[in-house]
């Protein structure tokens, strides 16, 4: 069933039909239903970059528990400040690459956007684009032994964990402790297959996923391959939440395909506001939290994303109490 979902939404010619991808800007949509968050005083100190909390758009899939779908929750600054932390900081050593060594010169795995930046040869830069798919931060994510070891572990960065418990407290999900992400790279066209997530220590902290750039299905399972999943539109600032049931359901990528708009080149009045920096509660990169609003800043970034979508995966992995693994 998995499977068949997946073909179905991945085929590139005819076009499928998308008419079951439930749309969470059409709120009339059958299986959604949206749900109010308890909003109390502690967050009218908004993470920058977010919209206020109590207009947060919320919603539950009725046949998938446990799964939290929230539309959208960034201002334009604030998705185009995590994009560039995932373009130009992320992929950068220690953190862990894709990218081969038969393929690349160590300088371009070490820093991989300084790297292309620097590239002046358009096939090269081309090849470059295209063949980075993920970075990993904090605990690196062995592939092959599907295991995080404390050998292969990393700092995992600030805002990036604060952003995460933000969520955790604004969802009443209890407190949480960000210590893995992946972050993923979808060229358009590309996709990802059908798998659960089920390496990490503690299997009841939520997953968090962060979705920015051009736009995906996502499929959401259940917890085998014979379930008929659901699929749904993530567009940019886009924020799904497995938590509960749907923590160790299948889910995959068929499809990503170019933004019917660009929420993150978006900047209405009411947001120009947000080019005051961010106090010093925040981890925040306030440099580039400013420059974000600059389009020359901004320029080599809109490019990047101009046929690309970036996925931000955050994990806990040790249980509450758990020094190390
Ligand atoms: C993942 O499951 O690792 C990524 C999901 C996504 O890209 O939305």
């Amino acid at each position: 069933m998995f499977k068949d979902s997946f073909k179905f939404y991945k085929a590139k010619w005819p076009i499928p039909d998308f008419s079951d991808v439930l749309d969470f800007d059409n709120c009339t949509a059958k299986g959604i239903k949206e749900f109010g968050l308890d909003v109390d005083s502690i967050y009218e100190d908004v993470l920058p970059g977010l919209k206020p909390v109590y207009s947060w758009k919320c919603y539950e899939i009725v046949d998938r528990p446990g799964l939290i779908f929230i539309r959208n929750p960034f201002t334009p600054q604030g998705q185009r400040y995590w994009m560039t932390r995932c373009i130009r900081d992320y992929p950068k050593s220690p953190n862990v690459v894709n990218l081969s060594k038969k393929l690349f010169s160590q300088s371009v795995i070490d820093d991989w956007w300084n790297s292309f930046q620097n590239c002046s040869d358009k096939d090269d830069k081309r090849r470059m684009k295209v063949a980075m798919r993920w970075t990993t931060l904090g605990y690196h994510h062995d592939w092959d032994s599907k295991h995080y070891s404390e050998k292969m572990k990393n700092k995992f960065p600030s805002d990036l964990a604060q952003l995460s418990e933000f969520f955790s407290k604004a969802l009443h999900l209890g407190k949480y402790s960000a210590e893995a992400a992946i972050v993923n790279y979808y060229p358009i066209g590309t996709t990802l297959a059908g798998h659960t997530d089920h390496s990490e220590a503690d299997l009841e902290a939520p997953l968090f996923s962060f979705s920015f750039g051009q736009t995906a299905i996502f499929l959401i399972g259940g917890t085998t391959k014979e379930e008929k999943p659901a699929a749904l539109f993530l567009r940019s600032g886009d924020v799904v939440v497995m938590a509960k049931e749907s923590r160790l359901c299948y889910h995959a990528v068929p499809r990503v395909m170019k933004a019917n708009l660009e929420s993150w080149n978006d900047f209405p009045s009411v947001y120009k506001c947000e080019i005051e920096p961010p106090t010093n509660d925040w981890d925040l990169d306030t440099q580039l939290f400013e420059n974000c609003a600059d389009e020359n800043f901004w320029s080599p970034f809109r490019q990047f994303v101009n046929d690309s979508r970036i996925n931000i995966n955050v994990r806990q992995v040790l249980r509450e109490g758990q020094l190390s693994l």
